[in-house]
């Protein structure tokens, strides 16, 4: 077999078998295929789709590009959720502490920044000494004492997509529904988990800009779970503006830190009682949602969820005081404040060029290695629906370098949309599928 004809077939249009799959995904993962034939081959499916076959197949081929966990000595449910992407998504860094708390077992496999969305290993990497590649025993051992551990693809769990993810991203190849169906279901798949809580995320924000392809990816993704008899429920969340205020690594931390303790926005905070009482149902820890719920009310009440982060972060090398003394983080030298240009309700914010002004400050990837600026990012301060008057506050920017600063106040003015007339603000929780 040959690279070249593989990527040749799916230019044209046809369907590949499981052996073409296999052999492209195990070349590149073994450094045998290029990059730049893994980026054809990228582009020749994302312009090609791919059938339920193939993609069930590029699953399991990623998948067991590396081990396949076995965590049921542990005992108890081990239950994980994933986001397919947005901005401002903080969201695991509260529900992995609040469902452990709750006596669920967490072991999160997550991502870095892609496009011009945050990444949840990015942001753990803003609590100094906090390390995210952990090994394969380092991340049993963790979740034997805390009961949640959260790392990043390593060489031994899922290396295929560790390194397809971050050519994806580089190669304008993220928004493809089989591509992401395949990743993260192959990270999650190697977990050991027995059930997945999947956050599908539609609008200008989100990979998937419909409603309608968020359904499609969730049914794939919930079909690909069963398929290999893991329970799985998807949730479509709206993703037209930021999720919270705070856009950033270390902003985002600090966000999430304030939620784990009551205190954090409401939008933020409903999304991760949602997922949380899904999660905590899947896990036997509640009998029905509604008790799901009261669990998460009563570890974020308790102090026991922020309790189960200090113990995390302690035992991922990290230093927790960093949960009381928000001085510890990295934090940014300079602010500026981008303000309305007229008045008015604020009708639509686009979600994506925020993200991509938070990512000119320095907080994404220019490139496959460029290093992240954990400290920048920004502050939303308008939100859909609100009442702007002219001049008053939109966005907060933190940054370092003056460089891109002004282009991105420029990005953060025209991805507002104002309206004279009163708007209501998007529904948060659209659908849920089981
Ligand atoms: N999250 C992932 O893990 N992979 C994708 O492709 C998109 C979001």
């Amino acid at each position: 077999m040959r690279a070249v004809d593989i990527i040749t077939k799916k230019r044209d249009g046809r369907e590949l078998t499981r052996d073409e799959i296999g052999f492209i995904v195990r070349g590149y993962t073994e450094g045998e295929v290029a990059d730049y034939q893994m980026a054809a081959w990228l582009m020749a499916v994302y312009l090609r789709g791919m059938t339920r076959a193939e993609t069930l197949a590029l699953t399991e081929e990623m998948l067991h590009s590396g081990a396949v966990v076995d965590f049921s000595s542990l005992g108890r449910p081990r239950v994980d959720k994933h986001s397919t992407g947005g901005v401002g998504d903080k969201t695991s860094l509260v529900v992995a502490p609040v469902v452990a708390a709750a006596g669920v077992i967490v072991p999160m496999i997550s991502g870095r920044a892609l496009a011009h969305s945050g990444g949840t290993l990015d942001k753990l990497e803003a609590i100094p000494g906090f390390r995210t590649d952990l090994s394969l025993s380092e991340f049993r051992s963790v979740l034997e004492k805390t009961g949640a551990a959260l790392i990043g693809q390593t060489a031994e769990i899922a290396p295929a997509d560790r390194k397809i993810y971050a050519l994806r991203d580089v190669t304008a190849t993220v928004e493809c529904r089989p591509l992401m169906a395949a990743s993260i279901m192959s990270k999650k798949m190697a977990e050991g988990i027995n059930g997945l809580v999947l956050d599908v995320k539609a609008g200008s924000g989100a990979f998937i800009k419909t409603e309608a392809e968020a359904v499609e990816l969730a049914r794939l993704m919930i079909d690909i779970a069963r398929e290999m008899e893991k329970e799985a429920v998807a949730l479509i969340t709206d993703m037209n503006q930021p999720l919270g205020r705070a856009v950033g690594n270390s902003l985002e931390v600090i966000e999430a830190f304030e939620t784990l303790r009551g205190r954090g926005p409401e939008d933020l905070n409903t999304l991760c009682r949602e997922l949380s009482a899904e999660m905590i149902v899947m896990g036997r820890a509640a009998g029905d949602i509604e008790e799901g719920r009261h669990v998460y009310d009563e570890m974020i009440g308790s102090g026991a969820a922020i309790e189960k982060m200090r113990e995390i972060i302690t035992h991922q090398g990290g230093d927790a005081r960093a949960i009381d003394d928000y001085e510890l983080l990295p934090r940014a030298c300079h602010e500026r404040i981008v303000r309305a240009q007229a008045s008015g309700y604020v009708e639509a914010i686009d979600a994506k060029a925020v993200g991509h002004a938070s990512m000119l400050l320095g907080a994404g990837r220019a490139s496959i290695d460029a290093p992240v600026d954990l400290s920048v990012g920004l502050r939303v301060e308008s939100r859909i629906g609100d009442l702007v008057a002219s001049g008053s506050p939109i966005v907060t920017l933190y940054f370092n370098d003056e460089a891109n600063v002004e282009e991105a106040a420029r990005v953060i003015e025209g991805a507002y949309t104002l309206w004279p007339h009163a708007v209501a603000p998007p529904e948060l929780i659209k659908e849920v599928l089981r």
